[in-house]
This record gives C-alpha cells, sequence and structure tokens, in this order.
C-alpha cells in the first residue's frame, strides 16, 4: 500500500539544518517521465519490453500496477530491472477494479489516452491531490476521438469513468497549454486510430513520448511550429515491437541536490548519467546564468535520450530574469529554482508561471508561502513570481507540503543552507518521486533530524 491510500498514515515531519560542504558522487533515480512512458509502451508492444533504471518510486508503481490490470504482464527482474510482455495497441482488457494513480497526474493522464484507444471501460482514480487536479483538458481531446466519459467528480475529475472507443478517429488538435501529458494522451489514443494522429504545440513540451514512439518502431514526425512550437504527426495503428529501455538518471531530481550543492558552501559534488534533452533541462541554463557552476563531462546516449555527468560546487548566485517560453522545460524546478534565488544576491524573476497552479498542489502559492515562512521577501504578480534574493536565508520556518513532493524536497534543501533550521509537516510524498532522496542526501552531509 502507498502512503496515498493509506488514511491511517501518519504525518512524517523532518527538519533540515545547516551542514557541512556536501561532497560525493551520486546517482540519482531513473527518470520519471521516462519510467512512465516505458512501461505503458511496453505494454501497447508485442513481445518483451526489458528495462533497466526504472524509477520504483510510488508514482511510477502505480503505473506499472495499472499496466497489469489492463492485461501486461510486469515482472521486476532485478534492482530497477523490469519486464514487460505487452498486448499489442488496442489490446488492453478490461480491468477489473478501479485504476489507482495515487499521487500521479502523469501516469493517470497518459493511460486515459491509452485506454481511450481501446473498446474497454475503466474507472480512474486517485489521491486527494490528483482527485483536485483538472482533467477537462484530457477528456476534450479524446472526447473528439470517440471515448465517452461517464461519472466523474466535478468538471470532470476523478474519480471517474472512461469508456474507450471502438473505431478511434484521428484528429489534429493544437494542445490549449504546454503540457506533455495532453500532448502524450492524444498520441497514445492516436496509436489506435487509422490514420494520422497530429498534435500542434505553441510551445514545445518534453518530448519523450516522441522519441520513446519510434524507439518501438511507430511512425512520428515531429517538425518546428512557429518560433517555439512543434508539429507532431503519429501514423495510427502500428505494430509497436518490445524494445531495450535504459531509463537515465532525473534532471528534475537532480535539481534538488544541484542547488544544495550550489548554496552549501564548499560543496562538490559529481551526479552520474543526468539526463539532457533539451526540452528538460531549463533549470541548468537558469543556474548557470546565475552564476552556479556546473560543469558536464561524460556525454552520452541512448534511444534518443541524451545524458552527461554534472559536477556541482558552491557558487555565488545572482538574481536574472527567467523567460516564460523557457517554462516547459523547468516546470517542475521552479520551487528549487526558488530556493536558489533567495540564496542568490539581487531579484529574480520567473515568469509565465500560470501552469503551477494546477500541480500535485498550487505551486506558485505554495512557493510563496514556503519562502515567506522562512524570512524571504517573495511576490506573486500576476503569473509571474519575484524573489528578493538577499546572499542567505533566516529559516527557522515550518514549510506545508500539500502532498507535494517538490514543496518537502525544497524546503529540505533550504535548510541545509539558511540561518536556523527549516522544518517540513511531511515528508512522506517524496516516495513518490524520489524514495531515497533523505539517505542519498544524508551520504553527501546534510543534516536532517
Ligand atoms: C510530465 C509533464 C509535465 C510535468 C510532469 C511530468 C510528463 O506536466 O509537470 O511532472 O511526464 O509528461 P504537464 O504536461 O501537465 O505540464
Amino acid at each position: 500500500m502507498t502512503h496515498s491510500d493509506d488514511p491511517t498514515a501518519q504525518p512524517t515531519p523532518l527538519e533540515a539544518r545547516a551542514s557541512g560542504p556536501l561532497t560525493g558522487k551520486v546517482r540519482v533515480p531513473g527518470d520519471k517521465s521516462i519510467s512512465h512512458r516505458a512501461l505503458i509502451l511496453g505494454a501497447l508492444a508485442v513481445g518483451e519490453t526489458r528495462i533497466s533504471g526504472l524509477l520504483e518510486g510510488e508514482d511510477v508503481l502505480n503505473t506499472a500496477k495499472a499496466m497489469h490490470a489492463l492485461g501486461a504482464r510486469v515482472e521486476r527482474t532485478g534492482d530497477f530491472a523490469w519486464s514487460v510482455r505487452g498486448v499489442g495497441v488496442t489490446g488492453f482488457a478490461q480491468p477489473e477494479a478501479p485504476l489507482d494513480f495515487g499521487n500521479s497526474g502523469t501516469g493517470c493522464r497518459l493511460v486515459m489516452g491509452a485506454v481511450a484507444g481501446c473498446p474497454i471501460t475503466a474507472i480512474f482514480d486517485g489521491d486527494a491531490s490528483l482527485r483536485s487536479r483538472p482533467m477537462r483538458r484530457i477528456l476534450d481531446p479524446l472526447e473528439l476521438m470517440g471515448a465517452k466519459t461517464g461519472a466523474s467528480g466535478p468538471g470532470g475529475r476523478l474519480p471517474l469513468t472512461l469508456h474507450g472507443a471502438r473505431d478511434p478517429l484521428p484528429i489534429l488538435y493544437r494542445t490549449p497549454v504546454a503540457s506533455a501529458q495532453i500532448k502524450s494522451a492524444v498520441l497514445l489514443a492516436g496509436l489506435a486510430a487509422p490514420g494520422v494522429t497530429t498534435v500542434i504545440e505553441t510551445e514545445a513540451s518534453r518530448d519523450h513520448t516522441e522519441l520513446m514512439l519510434k524507439h518501438f518502431g511507430a511512425q512520428i514526425v515531429s517538425t518546428p511550429e512557429g518560433p517555439h512550437g512543434r508539429r507532431i504527426a503519429l501514423t495510427g495503428q502500428p505494430e509497436l515491437h518490445g524494445a531495450q529501455v535504459v531509463v537515465p538518471a532525473d534532471p528534475s531530481s537532480a535539481s534538488f541536490p544541484i542547488v544544495a550543492a550550489l548554496i552549501v558552501e564548499g560543496s562538490d559534488v559529481v551526479f552520474s548519467d543526468v539526463m539532457t534533452n533539451p526540452l528538460r533541462t531549463g533549470l541548468f541554463t537558469t543556474l548557470r546564468e546565475m552564476g552556479g557552476s556546473i560543469e558536464e563531462s561524460l556525454v552520452r546516449g541512448d534511444a534518443g535520450e541524451p545524458m552527461a555527468q554534472f559536477r556541482v560546487r558552491a557558487s555565488r548566485l545572482r538574481g536574472v530574469e527567467v523567460p516564460p517560453e523557457r517554462a516547459p522545460s523547468m516546470i517542475d524546478e521552479y520551487l528549487v529554482l526558488a530556493v536558489a534565488a533567495a540564496f542568490a544576491e539581487g531579484t529574480t524573476i520567473m515568469r509565465g508561471l500560470q501552469e503551477l497552479r494546477v500541480k500535485e498542489s498550487d505551486r506558485l502559492e505554495a512557493t510563496a508561502a514556503m519562502l515567506r515562512v522562512n524570512g524571504v521577501k517573495v511576490e506573486i504578480s500576476g503569473d509571474d513570481l519575484i524573489v528578493e534574493g538577499k546572499g542567505h536565508v533566516p529559516g527557522d520556518g515550518l514549510v506545508a507540503t500539500h502532498m507535494d513532493h517538490r514543496i518537502a524536497m525544497s524546503a529540505l534543501v533550504m535548510g541545509l543552507a539558511a540561518d536556523k533550521p527549516v522544518k517540513v509537516d511531511d515528508t512522506a510524498f517524496i516516495a513518490t518521486s524520489f524514495p531515497d532522496f533523505i539517505p542519498m542526501m544524508r551520504s553527501l552531509g546534510a543534516e536532517f533530524s
């Protein structure tokens, strides 16, 4: 049972305090986005998919359970090594029980897309955080393709019943917001449709679904559209073949110890195999602009996903302005960037953060609250976040995590360099994406109690 399923689970608070230099070499867990996709495409392929380096966090394990419930054979064959025997595109079986995605918007929304192309009915559910998140943005295109929404919470929220289409239609869809989850749901439903399904996005979002579909044998073409966008065309009804997937380390998870290494004086930490897909690296660009010392070496790639070793050394940071068009490439990293900004000298302005309001929590409000309660001056202006960096953070605050793993990790990172300790009310949700965060940080020298 995951924490989010367990109504009796007690919160597990933790305090982080000023720590000595962080040093050592670590590999953070496998990328969450790629892990979900490897399981889902493995389940839709014919033959065996072997995955190494899978993230064994609660979010991904819930997707693995859903694939099993939909008829795929999913087995753990070793540490972070998994085998999936798929049922083929449109081959999903009707699940006997509701599919519970816990805290995970990605797992839930991508599987909705895959189910929408199959003639089955499935009930989708999740924890209180996921039940509060918008699903209409996914249901709208899936309904255009022939799926039908049955009973649901208000505004199409979970728990909801989805009836997949017997004869799904290919569509041309312009995503209303830059969202890899919307794009991926349409493409996964499009696998079952005859002809070409096209998604147009005005701001390119992470392209792991496109890269992995190609890796599994689909015909998919992505071309530039406007100054920052993409047009993606998928030919439907391919036979996907089981493949080998090596999951690189998650740059979003790496962002927490990376920022910690930058703000804790004297730190020098090496991170191996960090995925460097350019649609995920906006934080590293920004931290370098702020004066952060992040050196990249040993650059290589696997199945279209580049990765590199990073060496990060403590640095004096300065405030910068982050343009709105960078948001899709660092959408999950603004919380920890705000922490770096609080330790910088000068003002950091982060523009165009409206999507942060609909993540695991309202991250715009939660980030501002996390900083304020620790004595940092911060302002929300429309969709922008403005942090006044003073080179140090007073600390001594208790941070509310709102069932959001990234708030918990960001606040703990802040506490490692703040003048006084920083406490978080609940660390349990860290297990959704980075189960070993606390021991890994301790191994580098972080002090938690
Ligand atoms: C993800 C896409 C992003 C991101 C999420 C993972 C994905 O969400 O915030 O953590 O794997 O496709 P949106 O697509 O809604 O921006």
